[in-house]
């Protein structure tokens, strides 16, 4: 697996890149046939980890035909250049009534590089889709969004991915993770990041208590390794399912604070103590472990190495 990070073009609520070293750490070592992600959102998990062979899904049908499109090379680092460069130049001159203009055009036709445009161009950089399925945040207000450096960020962004993609044995699948889940065997290792309930609905994040009670369940009952990330408190109110559902001897809790950037309202832009819950002992394990604890200054870009600081365990 490789180390370093490397950063999707693609953007949405919840990415995962400043866990991607944590995540890293937790797995290192262990020995698995396929890594699996029923949830996998922007993929940065898997593309920095990099495993041989992958199962990733998601039900956002948008992601994953994205994806499959890079691997199949029907998109690929110059098509994207060019594309932005068009759709860049039309957005300079006609301003947002341009980005309404493919907005429309997404929503009645979707295709991965109206999804690409409208996810780096629009307000805050979310992923949201309203009850019938249609894309529908509003533009970022910046006309030239498009400058030469940002195309050739994301042209670039697209190259390294696809580098990645065209070397490894991955699939990618539009799935419900009930599904995902049935299929999974003794040689996988499930890496699962559900929406986190209550925080960003949308058509493809309508999560439920009893969605996180099923997961749980099935992650419980797993006949393989997994991590699963989850929300462990924020200043306002804990998690009850860590302890409800993890506080057992057979799972361990990491916990780590992180700064969302990614959020419509600053609400959602608040300092939340992420969870890794782990159905194995990480490497070099100690009961020092169970509270590990990994601080990240604000804003800060930077992934420190892991450290413990106490034991809570
Ligand atoms: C927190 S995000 C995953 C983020 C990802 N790990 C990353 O770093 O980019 C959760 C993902 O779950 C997907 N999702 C929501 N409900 C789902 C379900 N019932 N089954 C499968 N995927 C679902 C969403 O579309 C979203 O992409």
């Amino acid at each position: 697996m490789r180390s370093g990070p490397l950063v999707p073009p693609i953007k949405c609520q919840g990415i995962k890149t400043k866990l991607v070293d944590e995540i890293r750490h937790l797995v290192s070592g262990l020995e698995f046939e396929r890594w699996v992600e029923p949830f996998c959102g922007s993929c940065v998990v898997a593309l920095n980890l990099q495993p041989p062979k992958a199962l990733l899904c998601d039900t956002n049908i948008h992601i994953i035909n994205f994806y499959r499109d890079i691997q199949n090379g029907k998109i690929d680092h110059l098509v994207v250049r060019d594309y932005l460069r068009e759709e860049g130049a039309v957005l300079s001159s006609r301003g947002e009534e341009h980005f309404y203009t493919v907005r429309e055009r997404f929503n009645s036709s979707p295709n991965s590089m109206d999804f690409l445009f409208l996810n780096r161009s629009c307000f805050n950089g979310v992923m949201r889709f309203n009850k019938r399925g249609r894309f529908n945040v509003p533009f970022c207000r910046k006309t030239d969004r498009f400058s030469a450096a940002y195309i050739t960020k994301i042209s670039n962004q697209v190259l390294a991915i696809a580098s990645v993609i065209s070397r490894f044995d991955w699939k990618f699948r539009v799935s419900e993770f009930t599904e995902t889940f049935a299929g999974l065997n003794r040689g996988d290792l499930v890496y699962a990041d559900p929406p986190y309930a209550g925080r960003h609905v949308d058509y493809f994040n309508s999560w439920s208590q009893e969605d996180e009670k099923q997961l749980g369940r099935k992650l419980a009952s797993l006949p393989c390794k997994f991590v699963l990330s989850s929300w462990h408190s924020n200043e306002f109110r804990s998690n009850s399912s860590m302890d409800k559902l993890w506080g057992g001897e057979k799972f361990r809790i990491f916990t780590k604070e992180h700064f969302y950037h990614v959020g419509s309202t600053e609400d959602l832009r608040h300092p939340m103590i992420e969870a890794l819950v782990t159905n194995f002992p990480a490497r070099g394990s100690t009961k020092l472990e169970r509270a590990r604890q990994i601080t990240l200054p604000l804003n800060n870009e930077s992934v420190p190495s892991l450290r413990t600081d106490m034991d809570a365990g």
